[in-house]
């Protein structure tokens, strides 16, 4: 099977990480993982529990920790990543880092429209508090801005057109 660089998707909560990587992966010989999913069965237990129980910290070790096993285990697959994933150190070495970006207010509306509004916003600790949630976004967005290797702009756009953008600009970039 052909060889392919891991993908690694980075933006803020609820920009569309898991839903762009589960259409991404229909259209292309990707494999995928979240690496939330993979902390929750590490420690079998919820993000928000780990936040209450054991505190962020432990949390943002846990990500280390999952970071330094992708960088050496994984390849071929689309990695969906928690939004501050992208602090790890050795992010670039994992693949290919890929932003999903949209203005704060779209990345609420979008949350706020889905069907699954409620459960979306409680399970993310980090999204209790919108004031708090923006000054975070703000802090954050040049950072991923400048760890992208390709941006895709997910304003006014279907899941099925983002996922052909990334596909497309992850060819032209190889
Ligand atoms: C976090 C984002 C969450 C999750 C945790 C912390 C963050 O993932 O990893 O709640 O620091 O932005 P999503 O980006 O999938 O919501």
């Amino acid at each position: 099977m052909l060889s392919l660089k891991n993908i690694i998707l980075i933006g803020f909560m609820g920009v569309g990480k898991g839903s762009v990587a589960r259409e991404v992966i229909k259209h292309s010989n990707y494999m995928t993982m979240d690496t939330d999913d993979l902390i929750e069965s590490i420690e079998n237990k919820k993000i928000k529990k780990i936040f209450i129980e054991d505190g962020e910290t432990h949390f943002r070790n846990l990500e280390k920790d999952v970071a330094t096993w992708l960088e050496y285990s994984v390849k071929n697959t689309l990695i969906s990543t928690g939004g501050g994933f992208y602090k790890q150190k050795n992010l670039k070495k994992i693949g290919t880092v890929v932003l999903l970006d949209s203005p704060f207010d779209k990345i609420i509306k979008r949350i706020k429209n889905h069907p699954n509004a409620f459960k979306k916003l409680k399970k993310r600790p980090l999204l209790q508090n919108l004031e708090e949630a923006k000054k975070l976004y703000d802090e954050r967005r040049p950072e991923y801005l400048a760890l992208a290797d390709i941006i895709i702009d997910v304003t006014k756009k279907s899941v099925l057109e983002c996922s052909k953008e990334l596909l497309k600009k992850v060819k032209n970039n190889a």
